[in-house]
């Protein structure tokens, strides 16, 4: 992992620290269970190049002042998993609760079995890659209950948008899955007002910044609140690896309005769209 890498890693976690902070004092005295999903959990320490390590997302929610009712963690990777269950053997006196499995999988099933009536989550969404299914954003939303950090791969999505238009079916699928569905091809691409030799139509892709309009776009047609001040977390050359987006399902005006302040003072000097 390169020194920027570093930085944003450093940086995604400080956000969700401060926002797991931030919620647990929210719901201090609320009757509602409290609940944390990590489902690209990692291993529980982050080790960069220089060999200094810091604590993942999970042990950084293990640590908290304030502990959740209830903690899930679904990690694919054995040995990632393998680490976790030792973390949990440390900790007898939380709920927690571990999955080997792909998310995509797992996930439904813990949304599934959780009465959402009585509780209320915070899910965190960190993947390397396009692994997860949008359709997914879509059954969290329906809880109405839990709020989601979700760092949004868009140097890989960006890479698989060819510029011009002539993308493989395989790759179409994983931007299908990841996007939510084809629209992209409609919203992402224009004729291009050149013809070629042979006078055929050809395709221009949309610039960068339309391209994360519509990813928020995509996101606001799920949830009730998306972030206005998505980070973009950007790597040494500045072009945009990551989006980290706020996406709240409760509809309550008021449970919005407070997140909207929240969102100010957390994200404040760390936007950098
Ligand atoms: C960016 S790392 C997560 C880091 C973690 N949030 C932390 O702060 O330590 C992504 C993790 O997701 C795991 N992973 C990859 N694909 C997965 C999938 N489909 N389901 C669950 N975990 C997956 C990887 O093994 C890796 O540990």
């Amino acid at each position: 992992m390169n020194k920027f890498g570093g930085e944003w890693t450093k940086q995604k976690l400080d956000i969700l620290q401060d926002y797991l902070n931030f919620y647990m004092t929210a719901l201090k005295n609320m009757r509602f269970k409290k609940i944390y999903i990590d489902c690209f959990a990692g291993s529980g320490k982050i080790e960069f190049s220089d060999e200094t390590t810091i604590d993942g997302s999970t042990t950084m929610s293990l640590n908290l002042d304030n502990k959740f009712d209830e903690y899930y963690f679904i990690e694919k990777n054995k040995k990632n998993y393998h680490e976790l269950e030792k973390i949990k053997e440390k900790h007898p006196e939380l709920n927690i609760h571990i999955y080997n499995e792909d998310c995509n999988d797992a996930l439904p099933k813990i949304i599934d079995n959780i009465d959402w009536r009585y509780s209320r989550g915070v899910l965190f969404i960190d993947p390397y890659a396009t692994q997860l299914d949008f359709n997914l954003l879509r059954s969290i939303s329906l809880t109405k209950a839990i709020d989601v950090w979700y760092l949004f791969p868009f140097y890989a999505v960006n890479r698989m948008l060819k510029k011009d238009k002539n993308i493989d079916d395989d790759w179409k699928k994983v931007l299908n899955r990841c996007l939510g569905d084809d629209s992209w091809e409609d919203d992402l691409y224009f004729e291009s007002t050149q013809l070629n030799l042979f006078q055929d139509v050809e395709y221009e892709k949309a610039s960068v910044k339309d391209i994360q309009r519509f990813i928020c776009k995509k996101m606001k047609e799920v949830f009730p609140y998306v972030s206005e001040n998505y980070l973009v977390l950007k790597n040494s050359r500045n072009s945009p690896l990551f989006l980290l987006f706020l996406l709240i399902s409760n509809d309550n005006p008021k449970a919005i309005g407070l997140v909207k302040k929240v969102e100010k003072y957390i994200l404040k000097d760390k936007t950098m769209v």
